[in-house]
């Protein structure tokens, strides 16, 4: 059980905290995780009373959990739940919010600050927090979640931390990744280490290439500003796919403390070779989706249309190849691929093993698969006999293993990654030399593509990867695994 503590929420009023944050944190507290005199503090510029607040709460858990919810729970969960307004115009806003906080016997004095809020809003909240003197660890634990993205190149990312690493130390500062939280995700370390017939396999004599993927059918949606100031490389392959890449490709931590796993992750990540700026094209591909038909949603915008700005040459579709310089991955490619608008959703890892038989009739692909989502499972794929009179009638045979049966708990990503905050354990956020690493990949290839104006390859909304994208590959045996 964590310590008693008040979780502070900075953006408690916005989407995530409405369908994210207050649900997860609600179901925390039905699963008997929240400490008896935890409190939770939202943050908001709007002066709404508390009856307001607790209705607010009302519909977010009934939008939720559609009246599936224990009420006696809910009681409790309320009183937990207090909204203080920090109205932009009060320029003592924060001093009595502070006050309230020092002061007010009911809050619990280890606080951890959610800050759910716009990436410029950060340090500014940080250095106030500080300057209240709020962030200080003398008596008691004082933590600071930010959400991502932190930063958004390594510039940026390196003056964020250096400005609010002058009131924090690393161990207070929950960077978040909420790939991370995932429970398939975690999967990954314990079927590697756990299993010791994968290591001997798991290296460059066997595997011939690695494919991480991730289909989304939803487009950009409202968020078209946003996603046109970032695009797909930025907005998926910085975080969650390098840190899919990592958990597959890392060494055995030492131990399984979140320190340990931290220290493997980081060398890893700054083991990934940079891509060659002459050659980008061949080593990274972009497009845009045009207008088409999407499975439930029927017919859908091209990307430009929704912006209303047919200049941009952001991406919706980003396929890089990379290569990590160590000797177990030494020339063995990595591929990390991220789409809007696809045909299918879906994220997975696909592992390809080398084909050595040299007779073509015996000659197969094995794959080792972890299906992230919507599917939790592992899965490797044989070729085996098809029964009847023909020896050499041959088919693809999966051994899948289901790594979420369908009585087994669903927790959200955000549920474990609050409790992880709570708990203080930092080994599913993301260490500042994680994102410094992550971004010094991926800033040649924006800075390639933003100078880069010409126009960009589109492909139509619902159909799948764009054949252009296998410029990339490093040969022809090389195609993209399709589907989990
Ligand atoms: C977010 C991105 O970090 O992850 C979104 O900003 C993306 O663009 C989302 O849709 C995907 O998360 P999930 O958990 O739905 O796979």
């Amino acid at each position: 059980m964590a310590d008693n503590s008040t979780l502070v929420l900075f953006g408690a009023r916005g989407n995530l905290s409405r369908i994210k944050l207050i649900p997860g944190l609600f179901h925390l507290d039905e699963a008997g995780k929240l400490s008896d005199a935890m409190k939770i503090v939202s943050v908001g510029r709007q002066n709404i009373s508390q009856d307001e607040w607790e209705n607010e709460i009302k519909d977010m858990l009934e939008n939720k959990f559609k009246g599936h919810y224990d009420l006696k729970v809910f009681e409790r969960f309320i009183k937990r739940n207090i909204y203080h307004a920090t109205l932009p115009d009060d320029s003592n806003a924060f001093r009595n919010f502070a006050k309230l906080l020092h002061e007010d016997k009911q809050f619990p004095k280890n606080f951890a600050f959610f800050l759910s809020v716009r990436p410029s809003d950060f340090a500014k909240i940080v250095d106030q927090l500080a300057e209240e003197n709020l962030l200080d660890e003398d008596k008691y634990w004082r933590r600071v979640l930010i959400e991502k993205p932190f930063g958004t190149n390594l510039k940026s990312a390196v003056e964020l931390q250096e400005s609010i690493s002058k009131h924090l130390k690393e161990n207070q500062i929950y960077r978040i990744d909420h790939y991370l939280g995932k429970s398939a995700l975690q999967n990954i370390l314990w079927t590697r280490f756990t299993n010791s017939i994968l290591d001997p396999i798991w290296n460059n004599n066997h595997i011939d290439h690695i494919q991480i993927t991730n289909h989304e059918t939803l487009g950009v949606g409202e968020r078209t500003q946003f996603y046109d100031a970032t695009g797909a490389l930025r907005d998926m392959t910085q975080s969650h796919l390098l840190q899919m890449l990592a958990l597959t490709t890392m060494e055995k931590p030492k131990t399984f403390s979140p320190d340990d796993i931290r220290v493997e992750k980081i060398k890893l990540l700054k083991s990934i070779k940079p891509i060659p700026i002459n050659e980008i094209n061949k080593y990274a591909f972009r497009a845009q989706y045009k207008s088409g038909d999407i499975e439930k949603e029927g017919h859908v915008k091209g990307y430009l249309e929704e912006l209303e700005n047919n200049k941009s040459v952001v991406e919706t579709y980003a396929a890089i190849r990379l290569y990590i310089d160590n000797p177990r991955w030494k020339n063995i490619p990595v591929y990390l691929r991220t789409a809007k608008r696809l045909n299918q959703s879906g994220t997975f890892i696909s592992i390809k093993f080398k084909n050595k038989e040299t007779d073509q009739k015996l000659a197969f692909n094995n794959w080792l698969v972890f299906s992230i989502q919507p599917k939790e499972s592992t899965y490797f794929e044989i070729k085996t006999k098809i029964p009847g009179l023909n020896d050499s009638d041959l088919r693809a045979t999966r051994l899948e293993g289901m790594n979420r049966l369908e009585h087994d708990e669903k927790i959200d990503a955000y549920e474990t990654l609050m409790l992880d905050l709570l708990e203080g354990n930092q080994s599913r956020f993301l260490h500042i030399d994680e994102v410094k690493a992550a971004w010094s990949l991926i800033d040649p290839i924006i800075k390639y593509w933003s100078e880069n104006l010409e126009k960009v390859h589109q492909y139509t909304a619902g159909t799948s990867d764009p054949k252009e994208s296998e410029i990339i590959f490093e040969n022809k045996s090389q195609f993209w695994r399709k589907g989990n």
